[in-house]
């Protein structure tokens, strides 16, 4: 259970030797590649400079006494081998906002509290100094929060849908990009040995970073992103054009996100234990549909899902991890907070968190990648 591990004294620091800190490091959200290898960084940094880390279970629960995680000391050891593995060895939760707690009440109803207060208070007793809180917008908006009330934050930014503005990129981006880039690699020379239409649904929220990198990369006929909403008609239109000048096969790339010009964003229910949560997804089968009877082409959907969230960080990923973890690590040094670390290339820079978190950042429709996937003829749907 939560908060209740025992981490060991600071150490004091000798004269004229840096004071000893202890830094706390959770991960929250989705889970991204690279979020094992910023947590070594932040380890290593730390002890490089005689300082303590130890790991939140679980996003904010191992500081909350009765929810499952604990809070428990990360040494060099403790993070050796692990750079390249998926996943977070603190796990991770996207449903764990601690200022929106949902308890159980003895009728069983659900009431929603805010246990910030607790967080403040097992932050106090467990002597800690800072917070390297490694997420994505929600965790950093509830990092952002903790901030306000007084808790030394430094944030990295986390997410595979690569949204955060004030970064020119987020850690587990472009894994996931490689990922989505080999599946529609592979289903292309399907596509095209039997003439069909494939859609390839991949993440990324509200945002279409992910489809415009991997279906560029992976030369995707049509393109459909949240940022620029499409007509169906237009989307059948470059299929048929094909078809025309002897390609029977097409290959469609749509974001999770992606809109009609006359419609909403696709929902899907999921089941979460006995609960069922509604999530953004379903657009792929519908965009095949579509296709199949307008064009009376034969056409398969297929939803990327998870596998763009899985498995090892990438080599870019793996450096740009590191970078962030060690820049967190200079921001406590520096007692620089309520900020995150950026990549503003080829500098890794702290700036404010309140700037990271004014928008989501939109794929830019006039930037350099949508304008180079229209001159080499790939269709967006409008
Ligand atoms: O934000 C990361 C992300 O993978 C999105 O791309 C996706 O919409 C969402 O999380 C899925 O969340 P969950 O794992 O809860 O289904």
């Amino acid at each position: 259970m939560g908060a209740r591990a025992s981490t060991g004294e600071p150490k004091a620091g000798g004269a004229g030797a840096p004071a000893s800190r202890r830094i706390a490091v959770n991960t929250g959200g989705g889970d991204a590649p690279g979020l094992n290898a910023v947590i070594r960084a932040v380890v290593l940094a730390a002890s490089g400079r005689g300082w303590d880390v130890v790991g939140i279970e679980n996003g904010y629960a191992g500081f909350l006494a009765d929810a499952p995680g604990d809070i428990r000391p990360l040494t060099p050891a403790a993070v050796r081998g692990i750079t390249h593995l998926g996943g977070t060895i603190l796990g991770s939760t996207n449903r764990g906002n601690p200022m929106d707690w949902p308890c159980e009440l003895p009728d069983g109803r659900i009431e929603r509290r805010d246990r910030t207060g607790e967080i403040l208070e097992a932050f106090e007793r467990l002597g800690l100094d800072a917070l390297v809180a490694i997420g994505g917008d929600g965790s950093l908006h509830i990092a952002a929060d903790l901030a306000a009330r007084g808790l030394p934050v430094v944030g990295v930014p986390k997410t595979i849908d690569n949204d955060l503005a004030a970064t020119t990129l987020t850690f587990g981006f472009m894994t996931a990009v490689e990922t989505a880039t080999d599946a529609i690699g592979r289903l292309h020379s399907t596509a095209e040995s039997h003439g069909r239409v494939f859609v390839v649904e991949v993440m990324g929220a509200g945002t279409g970073w992910i489809a415009l990198f991997s279906g560029v990369a992976a030369t995707a006929d049509v393109i459909l992103i949240p940022e620029i909403p499409y007509d169906i008609d237009r989307v059948c239109e470059k299929i048929l054009e094909r078809e025309r000048s002897g390609k029977r096969f097409s290959m469609v790339c749509v974001a999770e996100g992606a809109v009609p010009i006359d419609g909403a964003i696709t929902m899907k229910t999921v089941p979460a234990g006995r609960d069922r949560l509604r999530k953004i997804g379903g657009i792929g089968a519908r965009v095949a549909q579509e296709i199949a009877d307008r064009t009376g082409k034969e056409t398969r959907s297929l939803v990327l899902g998870h596998l763009q969230r899985g498995g090892p960080p990438n080599a870019y990923d793996r450096l740009i991890a590191l970078r962030f973890g060690a820049a967190a690590v200079q921001c406590v040094d520096d007692g620089q907070f309520g900020c995150m670390v950026a990549l503003d290339p080829p500098h890794v820079r702290a700036v404010p968190l309140a700037e990271a978190l004014s928008e989501i950042k939109a794929v830019p429709v006039d930037g350099d990648v949508v304008r180079t996937a229209r001159a080499l003829g790939t269709s967006f749907g409008d």
